[in-house]
């Protein structure tokens, strides 16, 4: 029987791929052996040699394999693999207070200017975005609604074709959520602020993990609360036992944490370990802030859960936004409340009263028509292919010692560096060469992780990326030599 099948989810092409994937990682292939030849691939797959061509070309873009002319694909030597994985984080957990606003202003100013080639920001790139489909969506809603668009939207909990949409969602999600418990937003960005409001005040101690994405620490500091940071497994992410003592010893207030895919550390907390910590919150009687905004983008079979799953006390809120997936420049995000829906609502109405409409009824007719699944599929694939390339990019080109970790969804890698790189200097120097990443100490309210940097593997391959990721590793290989220069 051929060892691919037309009727799989994958094309033939990649099916081919994985096998010739398959025999190098357990070594059947090994470094400088010939892969067989395209002709003889292609009886044994019985595919085309057109197929069988794609599959090598598409390997060798991704460094598995090397061509030699007149004589075939060669598996190359390789480092990625044995690019060991970050170790567990180890904070000192103590409640403090972030002070990290201006430095992460400073950083994301120069990040943003449109000369650098930016694998600072976590953002998708406008070429993997749907533009025409979105577009398509957003004209149809404009003219089936023209006055509706025009107007607030009244609705208390946002529009009610996107909450139903959202609604729907939920058997992607892991668990039933219903239109009403679903309060929409700008972006994630305002979840986070309407749910940290909701359940804490100035004062009261946070816990998150370490590290973190950067605007939960900005969110703590400007309501004046205090963080408690977390040990992390950067594989599974937030560590149980870590947080029950913390949760013995501190009063902490609320718990937030970005289970699915993590920024930076694109762990992904087990389904079975976010029912240990619903539980272990819901005995203490402590809210869950949960972010999904990258559950969406898995590279495995299924999509992880959502916390909330496991919630039957009301004490968990998820929030998330379709800017990592659809368009960040829309804003439409979304909020389940949970127990505290009287309070969110009030803080969102508050906060920035109704959202558009127009932006709302746009994405919910993209989800609507289907095109959001369709979609996701392939950005999926992108996604994992770009964070592959970037893996196996970095651990060719960066000093000995450096670790990455391996995510399974979503699109940064975190990469320690060795002990004696400051990971500000190598920003600084990345800059100036025109390329900028993000420096750990980004991601947490002390001075950790200096010697760490997050990339986004957000654009597409190409070889201005390749050329960016080589220069920082030429940086990072003099700064580990000592070269202050
Ligand atoms: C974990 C996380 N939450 C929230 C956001 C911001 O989301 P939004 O643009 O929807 O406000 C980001 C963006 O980088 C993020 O990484």
């Amino acid at each position: 029987m051929s060892p691919v099948s037309a009727s799989s989810e994958s094309f033939l092409y990649e099916q081919v791929e994985g096998l010739v994937k398959g025999m190098i990682d357990d070594g059947v292939l090994k470094t400088g052996e010939r892969v067989p030849s395209i002709r003889a691939m292609s009886r044994k797959a019985r595919v085309s040699m057109a197929t069988v061509m794609q599959a090598y070309l598409a390997l060798e873009n991704k460094g598995y394999v090397e061509s030699r002319p007149k004589s075939g694909f060669y598996v190359r030597p390789r480092r990625g693999p044995e690019a060991s994985v970050p170790r567990k984080s180890n904070p000192r957990m103590l409640p403090r207070r972030v002070e990290r606003q201006d430095l992460i202003d400073s950083i994301l100013a120069a990040s943003h200017e449109s000369s650098i080639v930016s694998l600072g920001i976590a953002n998708p790139s406008p070429e993997l975005l749907p533009v025409k489909g979105l577009t398509r969506a957003l004209k149809q809603v404009a003219s089936r609604y023209p006055l509706e668009a025009m107007e607030y939207c009244f609705e208390r909990g946002g529009h009610a074709e996107l909450r139903k949409q959202i609604a729907l969602r939920g058997a992607d999600l892991g668990c039933s959520i219903s239109p009403a418990e679903v309060l929409t937003t700008v972006g994630t960005t305002e979840a986070l602020a309407v749910a940290l409001n909701t359940v804490a005040r100035p004062g009261d101690v946070i816990a998150v993990e370490s590290p973190t994405y950067f605007h939960i620490l900005q969110l703590i500091e400007r309501l004046g609360m205090l963080a408690l940071e977390v040990r992390t497994d950067p594989d599974t992410g937030m560590d149980l036992d870590a947080l029950a003592q913390a949760l013995d010893t501190h009063p902490v207030k609320a718990v937030m944490s970005v289970a699915n895919f993590s920024n930076p550390l694109g762990s992904l907390m087990p389904d079975a370990a976010k029912r240990e910590l619903v539980d272990l919150l819901g005995k203490h009687g402590i809210p869950l802030i949960e972010d999904d905004i990258y559950g969406d983008l898995y590279f495995g079979e299924r999509r992880p859960r959502i916390a909330k799953c496991f919630d039957r006390e009301g004490l968990v809120l998820t929030c998330s936004s379709f800017s990592k997936t659809i368009a960040p420049g829309y804003r439409v995000g979304w909020l389940l409340p949970g127990k505290f829906a009287d309070a969110a609502t009030k803080w969102k109405l508050s906060m920035s009263g109704v959202s558009a409409a127009l932006p709302q009824l746009a994405i919910a007719e993209f989800l609507r028509t289907g095109n959001y699944d369709r979609h996701l599929r392939r950005l999926r694939k992108a996604y994992r292919d770009q964070v592959e390339q970037m893996r196996y990019a970095i651990a060719d080109a960066f000093p000995d010692g450096t670790r990455i970790t391996r995510p399974s969804g979503g699109f940064v890698l975190w990469v320690q560096l060795p002990k004696q790189i400051d990971a500000i200097a190598l920003f600084k120097k990345s800059l100036a060469e025109g390329v900028s990443v993000t420096p750990g100490v980004l991601f947490s309210s002390t001075a950790r992780f200096n010697n760490c940097i997050r990339v986004s593997c957000g654009l597409p391959w190409s070889e201005r990326i390749e050329a960016a990721v080589a220069s920082i590793g030429r940086i990072a290989r003099a700064l580990a030599a000592g070269d202050r220069h």
